[in-house]
């Protein structure tokens, strides 16, 4: 019988809880990218259809799994899912252990209640307004490690690579 994989939400968020201004990452950091593709490599994805959209030209070795409303749907790379469960189901028969939920807002508070593991990139920064990332409670949601990179010559913000498990 195959188990379920384990499903990690990995973002970039800001001081005040937003991912986005509406359109695209608000934020030009070549660290959080670096530690996005080493995460991600060679994963399945969950995105949302509009982040897929944004994302499309990214993928080499991935395997999106899309999430959208429309049954008519047919991503040029990956495939639709209409649900987080299905997602869940489709990485289970494929033997896939982990489902890495790449945004946006709509699939990360879709996927948090069945998450066990979260990589959140804090970025020292306030949008005020924006999509928001649903809130990190604690409990269920534990820090487990927590590394600071300072802003340099590349990365005009400094940034906090979290990670939490459920407790
Ligand atoms: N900072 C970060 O780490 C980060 C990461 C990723 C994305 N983002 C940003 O997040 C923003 C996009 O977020 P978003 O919330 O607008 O869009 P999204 O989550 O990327 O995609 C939304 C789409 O998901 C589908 N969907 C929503 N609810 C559903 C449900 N209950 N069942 C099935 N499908 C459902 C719908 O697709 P259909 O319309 O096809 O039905 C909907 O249009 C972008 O600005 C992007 O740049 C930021």
């Amino acid at each position: 019988m195959s188990t379920r994989p384990r499903l990690t939400l990995i973002a970039a968020v800001s001081e005040d809880g937003f991912i986005s201004r509406g359109q695209g990452v608000p934020w030009d950091l070549p660290r959080d990218r670096l530690h996005f593709r080493a995460a991600t490599a060679g994963k399945w994805l969950l995105i949302g259809r509009r982040t897929y959209e944004e994302m499309l030209g990214w993928f080499r070795d991935h395997t999106p799994l899309v999430l959208t409303r429309d049954p008519a749907f047919v991503p040029p790379i990956g495939k639709a899912v209409s649900s987080v469960p299905q997602a869940l189901d489709l990485a289970a028969a494929a033997r896939v252990d982990e489902i890495y939920v790449c945004g946006g807002s709509a699939a990360y508070h879709l996927a948090l209640p069945h998450a066990d593991h979260l990589l959140v990139t804090h970025v020292s920064t306030r949008l005020g307004t924006g999509v928001a990332f649903p809130k990190i409670e604690t409990p269920p949601w534990r820090l487990v490690s927590s590394i600071e990179h300072p802003a340099d010559a590349e990365n005009a913000l400094s940034m906090r690579f979290a990670e939490y498990q459920r407790a």
